[in-house]
């Protein structure tokens, strides 16, 4: 069976390569589901590619992706990473591996960023590479 990989992007992702170029660079969110899109093929593998800008459809996803039998969920919860103990439920109410995702370091950027209730619950953590924190979790994820 193919394997399916979600990737769940939260909100203001949607705006991604007009949004603060210098801190999230110049990739649209569609550039990125591309990459993705690619480099699953190649591994002979499926994603399943979602943004939105609500919490709960973020929380619906994780539960899909484990009904759907995804293997792993990249999830980059954006700003709900910081505040959202329901994802971090969501996340260990689910047996599926979650993959923490972000194009910046939130760690050497604001005080209030230092804090990731998603990395609680997550696997790894990829940040800090731009576009290239999606790839490298898909590998990650891939080779499990
Ligand atoms: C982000 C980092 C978060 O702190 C921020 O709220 C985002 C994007 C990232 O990908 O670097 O919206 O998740």
């Amino acid at each position: 069976m193919t394997d399916l990989i979600f990737v769940l992007n939260g909100p203001n992702l949607n705006l991604l390569g007009t949004r603060e170029p210098e801190i999230y660079g110049h990739d649209t969110l569609d550039d990125i589901a591309a990459m993705l899109d690619d480099q699953a093929r190649e591994a002979g593998a499926e994603i399943d590619f979602r943004q939105s800008n609500h919490e709960g459809h973020l929380i619906d996803w994780l539960h899909e992706a484990q009904a759907e039998g995804a293997k792993a969920v990249l999830l980059n919860a954006a700003g709900y990473t910081h505040t959202s103990i329901a994802l971090l439920d969501a996340i260990k109410a689910i047996k599926v591996p979650v993959y923490e995702v972000h194009l910046s370091d939130p760690h050497t950027r604001e005080e209030f960023r230092h804090l990731s209730y998603v990395g609680m619950g997550a696997k790894a953590v990829f940040a800090g590479h731009g576009a290239k924190s999606y790839q490298l979790a898909l590998d990650a994820a891939l080779q499990v």
